[in-house]
């Protein structure tokens, strides 16, 4: 297309490095922004060493110009990269990634190191990173430091600190340089005055083009989302004080498509009640328009988020101010602290000694405190809003499973999502951004204008088998069930329409049956009419032992075998039950040893062939 030929023409990172001066460039795989986020921090410290160093996109970059790295002197390549899914790079590293797999540059003479982010409780632990970090080895490149993994399950941002550390030591012992102490706080972004700009030139809470929503423009994606009209939302639970909620998007004339097993993403707010409090908190009128221009003019990312727009406007729609901070935010906190106590505090938890640790982990992660909360504890520090919406991560859209079947509900999508609330040690009540905005969106009878919400459908692996007489297990606990709806709707539309279909059985789990057995009724019936082959339940606190969807499997170790073993079936896992699916994994293998008389490692085979014919599909989040 022209615009990745423009892209290229002006891409070469190489030239750039060389005309600015630098000889560090750290490349980010994000998704949700951290590793982005990592990256400059790293290029930013390169200063200290006198490396002066630069962020990239490898989506923008040419990557095969990596072999001439070794042009520049004492130069360096940073890679911060993250793994995803079912151990998928991020959609910006995926060119890069596939290049490394299918080319043989020779890339002696590139200095490199790699910082990986994922999470353990998937199974593809980081696996993006260490492929990348093995194969640059192996053509050439030059390991100046170990590769570090981060795990978004613990504390990542612990692991990220304590490496660039040791990294920082590796690449003076390497190139023979010595840190030279400058601290450079300086900012990336300048503030730009906009009193004057004309309202119909500031954005709105935009994604990307100014009056998108109001100029709705076929196709819709993740920076072009549809503002859909929500067309349904009612309670699931029949009981208890949590709440499940069943929503439908209307997508109709959007010219939207999904398939069964996609995921729908959503844009939150934050709650004006935070926003505003930032505002008191900071003693700043929320109305003020600015922009933040990077001072970086040679950077293809000029704002950090659509600017124009009014401070409130940031807050609301572009910045996360709900989450745990990281420390370098500490950091940045400090000159703006005149109490010499709130000063201390933040020096201790921005430094990586053990204590200054321990009390990040306490404070902040153990207490959960976010930056608001941060701004009421520690009162003395005023910081500028401008740095400070410099500082705060972009916030982020949220992924649903999608619950229904486009056969039978073209026009409108489905979600089952669960209220977010909880209690902090802190004594405050933390509400997820996206479910207690959702929770807010009821359509009503009268001629107001319906609630609206932007989303959009982001395609995903996990489908039903290509042939609808495949026989299928599912094991879906909670919301975990959100997909298999689909898949049962999906079926039971095939077999109306008098097409043959394969067993379907559904594990399913949840606390009460009388409680959160959510689309009980829809089940029973799809059981009644022979859609549904087996229904099985566990429900975990209706009794004083618990039970669970893997007990179950674990008694009917035929059934399984019967299905994936004899009639070469699919399996499928979802949910958010955080060790339910290598639970579930584990299980299968025994089940495939015992009963497809194979070893252990047969049996991992087998089940790692299982997943590369697709026959092994999970869509798990915690
Ligand atoms: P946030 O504001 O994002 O807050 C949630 C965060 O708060 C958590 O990540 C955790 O850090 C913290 N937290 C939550 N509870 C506690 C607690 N008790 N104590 C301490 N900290 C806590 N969700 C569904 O409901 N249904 C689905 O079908 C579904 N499908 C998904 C599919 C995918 C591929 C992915 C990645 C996620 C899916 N999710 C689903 C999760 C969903 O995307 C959101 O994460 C969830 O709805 C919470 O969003 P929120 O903005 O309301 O909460
Ligand atoms: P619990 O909350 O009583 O522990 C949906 O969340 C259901 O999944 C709940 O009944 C929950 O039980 C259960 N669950 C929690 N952890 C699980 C695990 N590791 N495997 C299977 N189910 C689990």
């Amino acid at each position: 297309s022209l615009s990745s030929i423009e892209q290229t023409s002006n891409s070469s990172f190489i030239k750039k490095l060389k005309s600015t001066g630098r000889s560090l460039v750290v490349f980010y795989g994000s998704q949700t922004g951290t590793a982005e986020e990592f990256a400059g921090r790293i290029a930013k410290e390169g200063a200290r060493y006198k490396m002066k160093g630069m962020v990239a996109d490898p989506e923008e970059c040419d990557m095969a110009d990596l072999v001439e790295m070794k042009e520049i002197q004492k130069s360096m390549a940073i890679f911060c990269i993250a793994t995803y899914g079912e151990g998928d790079p991020t959609d910006n590293a995926m060119d890069f990634y596939e290049w490394l797999q299918n080319g043989d540059a020779d890339l002696e003479g590139l200095n490199y190191a790699v910082f990986g982010l994922g999470n353990k409780t998937y199974e593809h632990y980081n696996e993006i990173a260490i492929y990348i970090d093995q194969r640059l080895e192996e053509l050439g490149a030059t390991r100046v430091h170990e590769i570090g993994l981060g795990d978004d399950d613990a504390n990542i941002e612990d692991d990220f600190v304590s490496w660039k550390e040791k990294l920082w030591e590796s690449v003076c012992s390497h190139y023979g340089i010595e840190e030279t102490g400058e601290e450079s706080n300086i900012r990336q972004y300048k503030l730009v005055d906009c009193s004057e700009v004309l309202p119909e030139r500031i954005f709105s809470g935009e994604i990307s083009r100014l009056k998108s929503y109001e100029n709705q423009r076929f196709p819709f994606d993740v920076k072009n989302p549809y503002l859909s009209k929500i067309a349904v939302n009612r309670e699931l639970h029949k009981s208890g004080d949590r709440s499940c909620m069943h929503i439908e998007f209307d997508i109709d004339g959007s010219k939207m498509r999904y398939d069964t097993g996609d995921h729908v993403a959503v844009y939150p707010k934050n709650s004006s009640e935070l926003v505003e409090k930032i505002g008191e908190l900071l003693n700043v009128d929320l109305d003020t328009v600015f922009s933040l221009l990077n001072t970086d003019e040679e950077s293809s990312k000029k704002h950090p988020f659509p600017c124009p727009c009014t401070y409130r406007t940031a807050l609301t729609y572009y910045l996360d101010i709900t989450s745990n901070p990281r420390t370098h935010i500490m950091k940045e906190l400090i000159e703006y602290a005149s109490d010499p106590k709130d000063q201390e505090k933040l020096k201790l938890m921005a430094s990586s000694t053990p204590e200054g640790k321990k009390e990040f982990h306490d404070w902040i992660l153990r207490d959960n405190r976010n930056i608001v909360h941060i701004l009421e504890d520690l009162p003395s520090v005023k910081p500028d809003l401008d740095h400070l919406c410099e500082l705060l991560p972009r916030l982020q859209c949220r992924y649903y499973s999608i619950s229904s079947s486009p056969k039978v509900y073209p026009k409108s999508i489905h979600i089952t999502a669960v209220l977010v609330n909880y209690t902090t040690p802190t004594n405050r009540v933390n509400k997820g951004v996206a479910t207690n905005l959702l929770a807010q969106l009821k359509p009503t009878n009268d001629e107001l204008p319906q609630p609206t919400i932007p989303i959009y459908i982001r395609r995903s692996q996990f489908r039903l088998p290509p042939k609808s007489q495949t026989p299928i297990i599912m094991i879906g606990p909670g919301t975990g069930l959100a997909p298999f709806r689909g898949f049962i709707q999906e079926r039971d539309y095939a077999r109306k329409e008098g097409r043959e279909i394969g067993e379907m059985v559904l594990y399913f789990g949840c606390r009460k049956k009388d409680e959160d057995f959510i689309y009980e009724n829809e089940l029973q019936e799809y059981v009644a009419n022979g859609t549904l082959t087996k229904l099985h339940l566990a429900f975990s606190r209706d009794q004083p032992e618990k039970i669970y969807v893997t007990h179950l499997l674990e008694q009917n170790a035929d059934e399984l075998w019967n299905i994936i073993g004899e009639k070469n079936g699919h399996l499928y896992v979802c949910g958010d039950a955080r060790s339910m699916a290598k639970d579930v994994h584990n299980i299968i293998v025994k089940v495939v040893m015992e009963k497809g008389q194979m070893t252990n490692s047969q049996a991992l085979n087998y089940v790692k062939k299982m997943e590369q014919q697709k026959r092994y599909s999970a869509d798990v989040w915690s």
